[in-house]
């Protein structure tokens, strides 16, 4: 069967990277986080004390940055390594959290992550989640989600996740991170987090797991449709 390529954009913590996986993993497809590359190259930044507010200090850092999705058997999903080393559980710090914004409005940080998504997508069969796949990575996907879902909703989700992790962590900071990552998403310059024009509405407030992957199933098997009848 023909294979296409799915995006789900959207603000943070709407569930978009659970619901990609989830088809993904339903239709045999690839999943992957475009998220995780700028957590990734944010992660390196911090490390290596690389200000992200100079372009030629930035180009080289980008220079040293390998990025590669390695498939976990125990995870069950394709985790991010850089140079080498494993940081899937690393980027999801709230260190990482707290910059990543600002690390991802930088021109020449999106142009090294989306020409690497590109490259991704050459053979189909992949599902990708972010916040431009729909608009700048794959304007022209056959089937483009955009999921959204209740502030207070999303936060409660994100405690849930984090709580965890770390025990100190509050509503009241999660809330502050989400709402400033939001608001610098979708007003940097360049691929700013905006619904593509003939993306399809999914809002998963008040919506479980089964229910959302059925309406996704639902409007993969209608584009498959289409793809088939214009094969
Ligand atoms: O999906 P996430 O929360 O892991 O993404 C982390 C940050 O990366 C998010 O605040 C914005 C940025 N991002 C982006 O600018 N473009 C994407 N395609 C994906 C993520």
């Amino acid at each position: 069967m023909k294979k296409i390529i799915i995006t789900i954009d959207g603000y943070s913590s709407c569930g978009k990277s659970t619901l990609a996986k989830a088809l993904a993993a339903q239709l045999n497809y690839v999943f992957i986080d475009s998220g995780a590359m700028y957590r990734a190259i944010t992660l390196y930044f911090l490390r290596n004390h690389v200000d992200w507010n100079k372009p030629k200090e930035v180009v080289k850092a980008l220079g040293n940055i390998t990025l590669e999705f390695i498939y976990s058997q125990e995870t069950d999903i394709s985790e991010i390594h850089l140079n080498d080393e494993n940081v899937e559980w690393l980027i999801r710090d709230m260190v990482v959290a707290e910059n990543v914004s600002g690390v991802a409005s930088v021109k020449e940080v999106r142009e090294f992550a989306v020409a690497q998504q590109q490259k991704m997508g050459d053979t189909k069969g992949i599902v990708m989640d972010g916040r431009d796949i729909g608009t700048t990575v794959f304007p022209n996907a056959e089937l483009k989600i955009f999921l959204t879902a209740d502030p207070a909703v999303r936060v409660e989700r994100r405690f849930k996740e984090l709580i965890q992790k770390n025990p100190h962590i509050t509503i009241e900071e999660i809330k502050s991170n989400l709402e400033t990552r939001d608001y610098i998403d979708s007003h940097r310059e360049f691929s700013p987090l905006r619904k593509a024009h003939d993306a399809v509405v999914l809002d998963n407030s008040n919506l479980t797991m089964k229910e959302q992957l059925k309406i996704a199933l639902k409007l993969v098997k209608e584009r498959l449709e289409v793809e088939e009848e214009i094969a």
